[in-house]
């Protein structure tokens, strides 16, 4: 399977959102929205999170894309202020299939930022870079998480995983998107 991988990271405009690579004067943004409890207990963020951390993260961007392993985007309103995040990861070309994640910053939540941003991504990946498959992995405690995945037309799979993170059990929901040819 060979991926139709543009040269550059796209813009994906969302109208009320859009999707861009991201930049180096981001990395305050990050580091604030990545200080709230639910982004720190959901998602796989260092703890404690430090602005070094944020620094490191906007600058990795542009390296995964490059090694075609992973689509890392600042989620941005339409004044280009930091909303959330959204990546495509794990990408394999072998079996056409990746791995979403996202975290939207607090201050954001509850205006259909998450749901618009998976809606968006996982349009252009299943349409336009060419994969088939789409994974989300959300814990079953995460009701804000699993009810945006369900709005932007996930499924769920069945699959569950077992998995301790930070010395807590996990139990993980797996959720797919399929491209329509699938
Ligand atoms: C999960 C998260 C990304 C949701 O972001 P959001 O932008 O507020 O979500 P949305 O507004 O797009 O919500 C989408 C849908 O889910 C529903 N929803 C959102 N939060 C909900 C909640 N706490 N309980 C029930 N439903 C909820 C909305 O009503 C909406 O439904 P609708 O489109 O039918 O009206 C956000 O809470 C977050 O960043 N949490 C911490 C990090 C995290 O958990 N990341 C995901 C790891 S798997």
């Amino acid at each position: 399977m060979t991926l139709n991988w543009p040269d550059d990271q796209p813009i994906l405009d969302g109208e009320t959102i859009i999707l861009r690579p991201w930049r180096p004067e981001d990395a305050q943004a990050v580091f604030e929205a990545c200080q709230d409890e639910m982004v720190q207990a959901f998602t796989r963020v260092p703890s404690p999170y430090q602005l070094s951390d944020a620094e490191a993260f906007v600058a990795l961007g542009s390296q995964l894309w490059r090694q075609r392993s992973d689509v890392n985007c600042a989620i941005t309103d339409d004044e280009d202020a930091v909303i959330g995040a959204i990546s495509l990861m794990h990408i394999d070309e072998q079996v056409a299939q990746g791995e979403i994640g996202y975290w939207v910053a607090d201050w954001a939540r509850g205006n259909r930022v998450a749901r618009r941003a998976v809606e968006l991504l996982s349009d252009w990946a299943l349409n336009e870079l060419g994969l088939s498959r789409l994974l989300l992995r959300i814990e079953r405690e995460n009701v804000a998480s699993i009810a945006a995945a369900l709005a932007a037309g996930a499924q769920p799979t069945g699959i569950t995983v077992d998995e301790e993170v930070r010395d807590r059990a996990r139990n993980y929901g797996i959720y797919e998107l399929l491209s329509s040819a699938t």
